[in-house]
């Protein structure tokens, strides 16, 4: 079979990744090796966890070792945000939308770092909308077509900065990734969605954490996180903790009813946020791949030493030595699922998208599934993995779609119904 590297974004003008040299990846179920899981249900020690009694003590065990040795602490001190109105909320075009956009500083001085929310609500609903809320990848101003978007020039910053400076203004870049955001699929299911440039809290690419969210922490002289202090991941995941943050104060929206959502490295930030925070109500991996949702241990498609190696900054300095050491790692991406338990958590996969290993997405939703059944719960409904466009759910849901790493109206789709149940939404 031959597999030929997937480009990271449909839109081939924007490689959003690093020249990388073409990686010798196993794509054949037969060279996957045999490997054993830790088990979420047993206490570092050895000792079993018995009852959901036992589990938060057993959670923070699991939370800890990933936090040790995959995606760092995040600083304990909270900052002082301030939220500034750009916009009050303001019919959208359509008709079925009212906009809405924030700006979050995340200090006191006007010229540190900030994120812009773009908001979107549902018109004409009665009280408070449950919402979904995720990073995107190009700026507010690609997410819709819609001319109000307040155009984010950082995107423009960090293009330029990884040497691909654009060739055409910031403004024809409206709406360049409005394909991965239903926007209005999801007013018309009755949510509010809240996003905002993954860019704007920590730029991403080596040695940038000076200009996003990780020096307002530093301590006397710091320049970089120490070994086991948050990477990129870990800073995007507590981005998303402060949109929140803000979300809590939005009179439109039922903060206890928030489903953090993203894709590919976005995707594993969903997920280490659902761990980090469990204000988030549910959570949405979509092909999130390695140090997503897919098991590590199988080395199938990218692996620990391919990831180390292209993107150092997005984890701790201690998960660099993991690299050809899977099985070193006391944790396994099961695990991070199961941080979201007993809060329901949906998987997607792509068919073609084998570098981010749809079987491994499946198994670590799979492996996960235990600890809801600790709960009296069930977690994943289905040892096996379902055919193309069958997704299964209970708490966890799963699908699997045809095509390529993306996200698409079908996997909205998938996410609006699931998450319309677990929010008792008609
Ligand atoms: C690369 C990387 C993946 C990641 C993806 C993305 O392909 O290897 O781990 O998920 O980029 O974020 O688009």
């Amino acid at each position: 079979m031959k597999i030929t590297r997937r480009a990271c974004l449909p839109l081939a003008a924007l490689p959003l990744l690093p020249a990388q040299p073409p990686q010798e990846a196993n794509y054949d179920e037969a060279r996957v090796p045999p490997y054993t899981l830790p088990d979420p249900l047993r206490f570092e020690n050895g000792l079993p966890v018995r009852s959901p009694r036992d589990w938060p003590r057993r959670r923070a065990e699991i939370l800890a070792l990933f936090e040790q040795h995959v995606y760092g602490r995040m600083p304990a001190a909270r900052p002082s945000l301030r939220f500034e109105v750009l916009e009050p909320a303001t019919p959208a075009p359509g008709g079925g939308s009212l906009r809405k956009q924030v700006r979050v500083h995340f200090s006191a001085k006007d010229d540190g770092p900030k994120m812009d929310l773009l908001l979107y609500f549902p018109a004409g609903t009665r009280g408070k909308a449950p919402a979904f809320l995720g990073l995107n990848f190009l700026g507010n101003h690609a997410v819709h077509k819609d001319p109000a978007i307040l155009l984010n020039p950082n995107f423009q910053r960090d293009q330029q900065a990884r040497g691909r400076p654009l060739d055409r203004p910031l403004e024809s870049f409206r709406g360049a990734e409005a394909s991965r955001w239903a926007v209005d699929k999801i007013t018309a299911a009755g949510f509010a969605l809240a996003t905002a440039y993954y860019g704007d809290i920590t730029p991403d690419r080596r040695d940038a954490f000076h200009e996003g969210v990780h020096a307002l922490f530093w301590r006397g002289g710091q320049k970089e996180p120490a070994a086991d202090e948050w990477g990129a991941i870990g800073s995007w995941a507590w981005g998303l903790s402060r949109a929140l943050d803000y979300l809590e104060t939005e009179p439109a929206i039922d903060a206890r009813r928030v489903a953090v959502m993203g894709h590919s490295r976005l995707g594993k930030t969903a997920l280490w946020a659902a761990a980090t925070d469990t204000r988030f109500a549910l959570a949405v991996s979509n092909n999130s791949g390695c140090m997503g949702a897919a098991l590590s241990r199988r080395r199938f498609g990218e692996t620990v030493a391919s990831i180390s190696r292209a993107f150092p900054w997005w984890f701790c300095r201690n998960f660099l030595n993991y690299a050809n050491r899977e099985d070193g790692l006391p944790v396994d991406q099961h695990q991070l699922i199961a941080l979201a338990a007993p809060r329901p958590v949906y998987v997607a996969s792509a068919q073609e998208d084998l570098w981010a290993d749809p079987r491994g997405e499946f198994l670590g939703a799979l492996h996960a599934s235990p600890v809801w059944r600790l709960f009296g719960k069930t977690g994943l409904p289905s040892r096996e993995m379902p055919p193309v466009h069958q997704p299964v759910s209970a708490e966890i849901g799963y699908h699997i779609r045809a095509g390529k790493h993306d996200v698409t109206d079908y996997d909205w789709e998938q996410f609006l119904a699931f998450a319309s149940r677990h929010f008792g939404v008609k």
